[in-house]
């Protein structure tokens, strides 16, 4: 009979930039228009985002460390122009980028990274490259079609739960910490 101690004590969490209503209904209208062009599955537009640093499966009882890690960097804000959209052979998806990466961003990703390491957090090291996933299982397009550059203004980050569905992931914003805003983490 499983018991609660059955059950694994770990939540499947990342960092992400999270766009407000504006730039995800300008994402979300990309992400159709490139379907025309790569079939595949879209990814919700409540579930659209820009990952920092994926965590993966992580023992609950890391969050205060991990919340700990979060507080610790100072988040300037900066402006994102997404203005490039890829491909990505060996995953299929499509996804929306930027052409330079703003120093602001590279800044917050490279502080966030040595923040978790020095806590002693896992997390998926492979190089960080912005972007926003569209679509999933997608084909490579003949073209892209025409990306009307979206002006994202970020001002802060989040800690994101990631909770498996019978019908996909339900992303679940667990701590904000931010500029302006200051540390704000909730649950
Ligand atoms: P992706 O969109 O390019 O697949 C939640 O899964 C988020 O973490 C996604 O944005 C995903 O990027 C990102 N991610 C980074 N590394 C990952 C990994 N090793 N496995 C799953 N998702 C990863």
């Amino acid at each position: 009979m499983d018991t609660p101690s059955d059950k694994p004590a770990t939540e499947r969490l990342f960092f992400a930039l999270w766009p407000d209503k504006a730039v995800r209904g300008a994402l979300a209208a990309y992400a159709r228009d490139l379907q025309r062009e790569c079939r595949g599955k879209r990814v919700p537009p409540q579930n659209l985002h820009a990952t920092l640093a994926f965590l993966g499966n992580t023992p609950i009882d890391k969050l205060d460390a991990i919340r700990a890690a979060a507080a610790r960097i100072t988040v300037s804000a900066f402006d994102l122009h997404i203005d490039r959209p890829g491909y990505w052979q060996h995953n299929t998806i499509a996804w929306a980028g930027c052409e330079t990466v703003p120093a602001g961003l590279q800044r917050l990703g490279e502080d966030l990274r040595a923040a978790l390491v020095s806590a002693d957090v896992k997390f998926d090291a492979k190089p960080f490259v912005p972007h926003v996933t569209l679509l999933r299982k997608a084909k490579r397009p003949q073209r892209f079609p025409p990306l009307v550059p979206v002006a994202w203004r970020v001002e802060s980050f989040v800690l994101v739960r990631s909770n498996p569905q019978a019908d996909g992931t339900a992303y679940e914003v667990i701590g904000t910490w931010g500029a302006i805003t200051g540390c704000f983490p909730a649950g």
